[in-house]
C-alpha cells in the first residue's frame, strides 16, 4: 500500500455527469490486480476531508510495458467527485492504493460471464483485460451491461476492443438496448448455456439479484460491493457488511473486499 501524492494526467468527460481520469502513480500499482481500488482525495483545502474510493478502471503503461500510472472511471454525485471533476491537467492529488481484495480469477479455461450496472463497469474492464492478458478466450466471454439510461451506458466498445463478442445491453427505460434489468439477459444466458463464474459489479439491488439467480443455478459468483468507506484500511470500521448466515458476524468492505464470494455475504 502506497500513500502518494500524484499528478492528473488527463480528466476527460466520458458522457454527461462521468468522467475519465488519469493519474500518474507509482511503480509498485504493475502488482494491483482487478477488483482492487483506491483512496483519493483533492489535496487542496478540506472539504471533503475523507478520501473517496475508486475502482482502478486501468492501469496506463508505456510503450515498453511499464506501469506509467492509473485511470479511474467516475460518477459526480457529491462534494468528492463535483472537486474531482473540476480537476486539470497538473494538478495534485493525494492517493493511497491499491487496496483492498481483488477478484480471483479461474484457475483452468472457463466460460466467463460479466455484469455491470452503471459506473459497476468501472473495475470489470480491468477484470475483463487481465483475463485476456493471461491467455483466457475473452471471444467467449459474455458481457452484461446496463443502465437507467443510454447516457448511463459505459465502456461497450471498449470490451469490443480487447476481443470481446458478446456485449449484452439493457436500459431501465429501454433508450438504448432491451428494456430490462441486467439480470434479465443473463438468466436467459445461464438457462442456454452456464457458466463456470459470474463476476458483478452494480447498484446493491442488481447485485442481489445476480446473487440469488447464481445460487438457484448453483454458479460460483464473485461480487464487487460499493459501501460507504471512511478510511479505506480497516480503521474506522465505517464499511461493514453482514456475514451470511445470520448472526452478528461483520466483515469489512475494503480489507475482506471489496470482492466478496456472494455466498459469503448477506446481501
Ligand atoms: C470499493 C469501491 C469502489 C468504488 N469505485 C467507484 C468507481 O470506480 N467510480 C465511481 O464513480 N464510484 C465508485 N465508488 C463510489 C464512490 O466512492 C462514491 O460515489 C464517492 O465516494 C462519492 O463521494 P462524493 O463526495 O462525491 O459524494 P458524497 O457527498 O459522499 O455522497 C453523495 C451521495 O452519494 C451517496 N454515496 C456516496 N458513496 C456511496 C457509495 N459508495 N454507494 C452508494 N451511495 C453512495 C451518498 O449517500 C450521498 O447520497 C466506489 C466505492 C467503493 C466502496
Ligand atoms: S472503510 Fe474504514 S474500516 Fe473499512
Amino acid at each position: 500500500m502506497i500513500q502518494e501524492r500524484v499528478q492528473v494526467r488527463y480528466n476527460t468527460i466520458e458522457c454527461s455527469g462521468y468522467y475519465r481520469m488519469g493519474l500518474t502513480c507509482h511503480s509498485d500499482y504493475r502488482r494491483a490486480k482487478p477488483g482492487q481500488f483506491v483512496m483519493l482525495r483533492v489535496v487542496d483545502g478540506m472539504n471533503p476531508l475523507l478520501r473517496r474510493p475508486f475502482s482502478i478502471h486501468r492501469l496506463i503503461r508505456s510503450s515498453a510495458g511499464a506501469v506509467e500510472g492509473l485511470e479511474i472511471l467516475y460518477k459526480v454525485v457529491g462534494t468528492g467527485t463535483e472537486r474531482l471533476a473540476d480537476c486539470r491537467r497538473g494538478d495534485g492529488l493525494n492517493l493511497l492504493g491499491p487496496l483492498g481484495r481483488p477478484f480471483s480469477l479461474p484457475e483452468r479455461p472457463a466460460q466467463v460471464f460479466i455484469a455491470a450496472g452503471g459506473i459497476g463497469v468501472a473495475p470489470m474492464y480491468f477484470l475483463t483485460e487481465t483475463l485476456q492478458k493471461k491467455g483466457f478466450d475473452i471471444s467467449s466471454c459474455v458481457v452484461f451491461i446496463g443502465g437507467r439510461s443510454k447516457d448511463d451506458l459505459l465502456c461497450m466498445n471498449d470490451f469490443f476492443a480487447i476481443g470481446v463478442k458478446t456485449v449484452n445491453i439493457t436500459t431501465d427505460d429501454g433508450t438504448a438496448g432491451e428494456q430490462d434489468v441486467v439480470t434479465g439477459p443473463i438468466e436467459r444466458a445461464v438457462k442456454e448455456g452456464r457458466p463456470d463464474v459470474i463476476y458483478a459489479c452494480g447498484p446493491l439491488p442488481m447485485l442481489r439479484a445476480t446473487a440469488r439467480m447464481a445460487r438457484r443455478y448453483d454458479i460460483p459468483c464473485q461480487i464487487s460491493i460499493e459501501t460507504m468507506m471512511g478510511c479505506g484500511i480497516g480503521a474506522c470500521l465505517g464499511c461493514a457488511v453482514s456475514a451470511a448466515g445470520g448472526g452478528d458476524k461483520y466483515l469489512h468492505a475494503c480489507v475482506d473486499g471489496p470482492v466478496f464470494n456472494a455466498a459469503d455475504i448477506d446481501l
